[in-house]
């Protein structure tokens, strides 16, 4: 059932286990991920980032996808569609078009501003029932064209914006979108630790939950995290798995060209990753 992921997400931070978000970039990603959550009785939230939503033609036409789809495989597991870094404008065109969740990501304006938008589109989204994520600090590294230095977050913004209502919130420890560097200095636990206590115990979310060592975000989770966003993981399990079809000659065999079957071992992969996640990673197994 498509929900907004207030519950999901403090059961998760209740429990000490975290709420995977996955990006989803078109109709294979949207069913992998599903299937995998059902298969596993997990909730899940499915990230759109802006860029993502022009690909898959627009909100309307993402919601759409996922409530058919949602519909046809009968999931009966709770699922938030979840816009992923959302602008201003971004934001109020996903409330417009039926999502189920929104994060406003004000981090590149000056506090102030970022508080104010904020504020704004909290009280919009509460009043159609919706979740909302904002973000103080930034994510390193970039995502969907936007690149970020990845401040760190200051724990006395964390509690201003946590105290205007936000559902969960993302903040800047150290994480990096995409690719994490041999020389990555690693999450920093103690301004998470900070942050978890000026914020009074908010649900805090984990950017960049790619490539980072698992004891790190579990350790993350321990501390707060309830929701870890994946993306860069479940697009490197498909491109491998594509080529591995390809290059054994596969797309030859037959009419192994065809794009059902073309695109079959990279979804699959994808599967089999969010079911390994959500069971050994996130916990959050068997929680629907
Ligand atoms: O907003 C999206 C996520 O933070 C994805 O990050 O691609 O590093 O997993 P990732
Ligand atoms: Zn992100």
């Amino acid at each position: 059932m498509l929900v907004s992921a207030t519950e999901m997400i403090n059961k998760a931070h209740d429990g000490h286990y975290a709420i995977g978000a996955f990006n989803i970039n078109n109709m294979e990603w949207i069913k992998a991920i599903l299937l995998g959550c059902e298969a596993k009785k997990s909730p899940v939230m499915l990230g759109v980032s802006e860029g993502a939503g022009k690909y898959m033609c627009g909100f309307d036409n993402v919601v759409g996808m996922v409530k058919h789809i949602h519909d046809n495989l009968g999931i009966t597991v709770p699922v938030a569609i979840h816009l992923d870094h959302g602008s201003y404008e971004g934001a109020k065109a996903a409330i417009a078009a039926g999502f189920t969740s929104v994060m406003f990501d004000g981090s590149h304006y000056d506090f102030e501003e970022n508080k104010a938008k904020s504020q704004e589109i909290i009280a919009l989204a509460h009043s159609k029932g919706l979740s909302v994520e904002c973000e103080v600090g930034g994510i390193g590294g970039t995502e969907d064209g936007v690149t970020s230095a990845g401040e760190q977050a200051d724990p006395q913004e964390c509690a201003t914006i946590a105290g205007l209502g936000v559902d969960f919130l993302a903040c800047g420890i150290g994480n990096i979108h995409g690719k994490y560097p041999a020389d990555w200095a690693g999450l920093n636990f103690d301004l998470l630790k900070e942050i978890q206590e000026a914020t009074n115990g908010k649900p805090l979310v984990l950017h960049g939950g790619s490539g980072i060592p698992r004891e790190q975000v579990q350790k993350a989770i321990t501390l707060g995290v309830s929701k870890v966003n994946v993306n860069t993981e479940c697009q490197l399990v498909f491109a491998d798995a594509t080529r591995k079809y390809i290059e054994a000659g596969k797309d030859q065999e037959g009419k192994g060209y065809d794009p059902r079957k073309l695109l079959k071992p990279g979804t699959d992969a994808i599967q089999a990753l969010v079911e390994e996640m959500v069971e050994n990673f996130f916990g959050s197994a068997g929680k629907a």
